[in-house]
């Protein structure tokens, strides 16, 4: 049995005292032994949300990170800090982060096998855009996505990697997937995952949904049996996140 998982990406949201605020306020909300509860938080506020969470099953991710461990990359953050401050979550691949900043599926997989190496839990996002989709092409785009994605990744890793399924349409539109949608792309991730690194590997990856999760949506979607949870981002920044973690269980 895989345990549901409910991130929120803040994405550019909150300053850090008003972090601390909102997760000071939710934690004990969010708390339940049923759903691993993430909240993915800017770079700048992750000590202290860290500290709000302090004690509290809640965990916290970055929302990206680089693949070097130190260097001349002006700007970056690398796994090996998120390390050392002892941040257990990374999301890796959004497609925010691939369309607008440079992202590919080469540095996906550096970074994930980066991840991997510090411990820290790859939340790995993939997802065709609406002409994909409309061209009937959202099969082949995920298994390249996914292929590329877990280069070099043994199938006992695929426990401790988290594949969010987010169709770029349905990011921030307020127009989820259908539960068929997103259940269809979730198995077919699942499926070429157990193709690919064996039944084991592929019982055992989380595969989240996400794109306009919403408190009305979550119960319904989180029920279909490839979707182990969700990556929300708008719906995260608002106390009504409480709902949607708690329709994990
Ligand atoms: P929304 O939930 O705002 O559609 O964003 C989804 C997302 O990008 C989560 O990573």
């Amino acid at each position: 049995m895989r345990k549901k998982l409910v991130a929120g990406n803040w994405k550019m949201h909150f300053t850090p005292p008003a972090a601390r605020k909102f997760a000071e306020e939710m934690k004990t909300k969010l708390c339940t032994p049923d759903v691993d509860a993430v909240l993915c938080v800017p770079y700048v506020s992750l000590q202290s949300v860290m500290d709000a969470l302090a004690g509290s099953l809640v965990k916290v991710g970055a929302q990206n990170m680089h693949y070097m461990d130190e260097g001349a990359y002006t700007g970056e953050i690398s796994g090996e800090m998120l390390a050392s401050m002892g941040v257990p979550y990374v999301i890796i691949g959004h497609s925010e982060r691939r369309e607008r900043f440079g992202e590919t599926d080469t540095t996906v997989n550096l970074k994930t096998l980066k991840a991997l190496q510090h411990k820290i839990t790859p939340i790995v996002c993939v997802g065709e855009s609406q002409r994909q989709r409309r061209e009937k092409r959202t099969a082949a785009v995920l298994r390249k996505q996914i292929t590329f994605a877990l280069d070099e990744v043994r199938p006992s890793e695929m426990a401790k990697i988290v594949i969010a399924y987010e169709p770029i349409w349905a990011i921030g539109t307020g127009e989820a997937a259908t539960l068929e949608q997103a259940e269809e792309a979730c198995e077919m991730i699942r499926e070429h995952i157990m193709d690919n690194m064996g039944e084991k590997a592929a019982q055992t990856v989380r595969i989240l949904y996400g794109g306009s999760v919403t408190p009305e949506n979550a119960s319904a979607l989180f029920a279909m049996p490839n979707i182990d949870g969700g990556l929300v981002g708008g719906a995260s920044v608002k106390p009504s996140f409480e709902q949607v973690v708690r329709y994990g269980k």
